[in-house]
């Protein structure tokens, strides 16, 4: 249930991109809204009360040197004018009258008007006289936001006679605030729909080469590598492109060779059961002789213990692959274990007219930490070969010797060598290099249990010495 409605609610990668997108530039605007015009109000209006204080202390003179001195009104009412025309300001001039102590502000004259009465810039001159010193901000009045600069007028004595002050409207600042946010607003609105735009199309292109991989990946799953994914980009996705073609190219080398390798398995077991076959159907004949029916069990017997021996190989050889072999390493007498496996291969080295020749260091023990089941099964593959693959009356020599952390086990014979062509092959499954019946299983099995011990197993061969040296390494 919750399940279900999660996959409902859940956005393809481009939906989430495209959001993504939409989401930042929304946070850019907002932010251009919410902190730049603020910003720019008060850095505006600043500069309007440095401008009006600048007037105030420029012009404000002549005007404060009239008043000290008995000028008519007039007159005084001129230098008010000029000054605002100067300026740009309205310029107000308040007296002090102290009545009961209280000083009280009146306005002496205005440059604005006949009508003196008004003081709409009350809160700034108070300032001015309360402080004694010049002083600006800003006033609500009816009309809107004003700006105010006053500075304080002393009489003679040291007191406080009038304030004058210049103001001027702060209209001019608020419209150009206004029209900067109107035109955040909508060039933020059209950020915005670029910015979903622009996303989803960027998006759209992305996810469109996710969805190949994709598909790529569903058809190797299946089983087919014949698609390669092409590589348009060096970015994060050409790279997984290029990442993906190789185990694609990886994985079908591994399912022609295990392909190959069920093919000849199943080649190798069918011969020696379809023998099997035709043997017991000969043997069914009642009429055989004594001699020919012996012979007949004779092959049967050879023709299972092939079978037996194929079957173990492949199932050591497939745990291997598998990584399923479990190795039991413990401490073990390597020239122990090379005198006894030795020992197992009389009847045949009888049967072979060859000698086996150990070399092993006088009366000390080899010990080494390995598995002794699998060595002496490595040991036993090298000895049949040195048996099987080479003429009669051939010579063999088998020694074991440690080296540092090194221990060596080399089995060596005098036949007519390994070709160089055939050595490159003889360690690949299946791969016979004469015609002596042998399955091929034999030295891939010892060279990948070699690597499983850490160790190896290598080759060098030539007419009349053919050394086969296994190391260990522990
Ligand atoms: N001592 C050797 N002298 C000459 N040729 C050898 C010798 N050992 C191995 N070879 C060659 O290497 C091939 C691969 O050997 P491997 O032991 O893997 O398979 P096999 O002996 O043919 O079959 P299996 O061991 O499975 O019964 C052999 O067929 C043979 O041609
Ligand atoms: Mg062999």
């Amino acid at each position: 249930m919750r399940r279900a409605l999660r996959d409902r609610l859940s956005l393809s990668l481009s939906d989430r991109l495209a959001l993504m997108f939409f989401g930042v530039t929304l946070l850019a605007v907002a932010a251009l809204y919410l902190y730049v015009a603020p910003g720019l109000e008060s850095r505006l209006t600043g500069q309007k009360l440095a401008a009006l204080s600048g007037a105030a202390r420029a012009h404000s003179g002549r005007i404060a040197r009239a008043l000290g001195s008995a000028t008519p009104a007039r007159a005084l009412h001129a230098l008010a004018d000029q000054a605002a025309a100067a300026s740009g300001d309205r310029v107000t001039v308040m007296s002090v009258n102290r009545a009961l102590g209280v000083a009280q502000l009146a306005v002496q004259l205005d440059s604005s008007g006949p009508s003196p009465s008004t003081a709409p810039e009350l809160g700034v001159a108070r300032r001015a006289l309360s402080t004694g010193r010049p002083a600006s901000g800003i006033e609500e009045t009816a009309g809107g936001s004003i700006g105010a600069a006053a500075r304080p007028v002393r009489f003679g004595d040291g007191g406080i006679g009038w304030v004058i002050v210049f103001s001027a409207p702060l209209a001019d600042v608020m419209r150009t605030v206004n029209t900067v946010r109107h035109e955040a607003l909508a060039a933020g609105g059209i950020a915005l729909a670029l910015a979903l735009l622009a996303g989803y199309v960027v998006a759209r292109a992305l996810a469109r080469r996710v969805t190949r991989l994709e598909v790529a990946v569903r058809q190797v799953a299946g089983g087919d590598f014949s698609r390669r994914i092409p590589v348009d980009s060096a970015d994060e996705l050409g790279r997984l492109a290029v990442a993906f073609n190789e185990m694609q190219q990886q994985l079908q080398r591994m399912d022609q060779a295990r392909k190959r390798f069920i093919a000849t398995a199943s080649h190798e077991l069918r011969t020696p059961v379809f023998s099997l076959g035709g043997f017991v159907e000969l043997l069914e004949d009642e009429e055989l002789d004594p001699e020919t029916r012996r012979r007949f069990l004779d092959q049967v017997r050879e023709q299972v213990q092939r079978l037996h021996k194929l079957s173990i190989d492949l199932l050591d050889l497939s745990r291997l692959d598998s990584g399923a072999l479990e190795l039991r390493p413990e401490e073990v007498d390597l020239a122990e274990l090379t005198r006894s496996v030795s020992g197992e291969f009389e009847p045949a080295l009888a049967q072979h007219d060859s000698r086996l020749e150990l070399r092993l260091p006088a009366g000390q023990p080899i010990l080494a930490q390995c598995d002794p089941v699998r060595v002496a099964q490595i040991l036993r593959i090298l000895i049949d070969n040195a048996l099987t693959h080479t003429p009669r009356g051939t010579q063999i020599v088998v020694s074991a010797r440690r080296r540092d952390d090194l221990v060596t086990v080399t089995v060596r014979d005098d036949g007519e060598g390994i070709d160089p062509d055939v050595q490159r092959r003889i360690f690949e499954p299946f791969y016979t290099g004469d015609d002596a019946q042998g399955s091929g299983l034999g030295l891939a099995i010892a060279s990948e249990l070699a690597e499983r011990m850490e160790g190896g197993l290598r080759v060098v061969s030539q007419a009349g010495a053919t050394t086969f040296t296994l190391e260990i390494r522990g």
